[in-house]
């Protein structure tokens, strides 16, 4: 199995499994990341999706190059749209994602990982979208999500020299949110344990507001806010927040 997917606690992990190509994305793998998604869409009980790669060496080391090459025009169209339509699947999977970035995350593996709600690297992790070394530009959103995350002119320049991004500059640049010395699927559980106590709900309806935020002017991305504010001020969830608070107990939510 190339994509191997298992539960440990209320967290699925999601784990590409192609170390001998240092789990690059053939198209398959790629069909194979989008089923596995609805597949924890699913399920019951998660609260939480950590992705990473199998092996010391490698997140991911992008699309598949032997693959991509020789394919006519339009294969390479679809495959952008593939790529671009899977990731995109975690905007608005149920709960977070976490991408758990172990050594090399290149080019797709880096656009992978950008399309995570959060990112945490080991230290020997090293980011790049090189690309254009290939004579290419990235392909599975990473001209729209890079930019997002560390700036335009930022995004420019690691795009166009395709130069590789180290971890302790990725946390610095706001690439990645921590870097792990430790053993990072230790550090991913317990990153995801801050906030999977709260409600599914208000989680989902903060990421919904936070993403509107960089694609929206102002006064529409606060219409946003205050519309989604309501809604979770409707919930069950919120009224057991607030009467916790007064009664000065830990609130238990329901995801209601
Ligand atoms: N596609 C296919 N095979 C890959 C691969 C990739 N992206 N990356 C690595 N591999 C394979 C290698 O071909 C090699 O296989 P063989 O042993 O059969 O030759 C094996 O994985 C190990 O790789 P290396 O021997 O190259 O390992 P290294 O430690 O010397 O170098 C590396 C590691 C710097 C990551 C290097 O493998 C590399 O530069 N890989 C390509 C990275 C890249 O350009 N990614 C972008 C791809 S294009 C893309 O992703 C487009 C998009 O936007 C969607």
């Amino acid at each position: 199995m190339t994509v191997e997917l298992e539960r440990t606690g209320d967290c699925a992990v999601l784990r590409l499994n192609r170390p001998e190509a240092l789990n690059a994305l053939s198209f398959d793998i790629i069909r194979g990341i989008g089923a596995a998604f609805d597949e924890v869409a699913a399920m019951q009980g998660v609260r939480a999706l950590l992705i990473t790669g199998a092996g010391e060496k490698s997140f991911c080391a992008g699309a598949d190059i032997k693959e991509l090459r020789n394919r006519p025009l339009m294969d390479q169209l679809r495959g952008a749209e593939l790529g671009q339509s899977v990731f995109a699947k975690l905007d608005t999977l149920p709960v977070p994602s976490v991408a758990l970035v172990n050594g090399y995350a290149f080019g797709g593996g880096a656009e992978l990982a950008m399309a995570c709600t959060f990112r945490l690297a080991s230290a020997n992790a090293i980011f790049g979208l090189p690309e254009i070394k290939l004579g290419l530009i990235p392909g599975y959103g990473g001209t729209q999500r890079l930019p997002r995350l560390v700036g335009e002119g930022r995004a420019l320049e690691i795009i166009m020299t395709g130069r590789n991004v180290k971890a302790d500059e990725a946390e610095r640049i706001g690439l990645v949110n921590a870097v792990v010395e430790g053993d990072l699927m230790e550090a991913g559980l317990d990153f995801a344990g801050r906030f999977t106590r709260y409600s599914l709900p208000a989680l989902g309806f903060a990421r919904r507001a936070v993403q509107r935020a960089t694609d929206l002017p102002l006064a529409e991305g606060l219409r946003v806010e205050a519309d989604l504010s309501t809604l979770a001020y409707r919930t069950e969830d919120a009224e057991e927040g607030m009467a916790a608070f007064e009664e000065k107990r830990k609130p238990e939510f329901k995801d209601g």
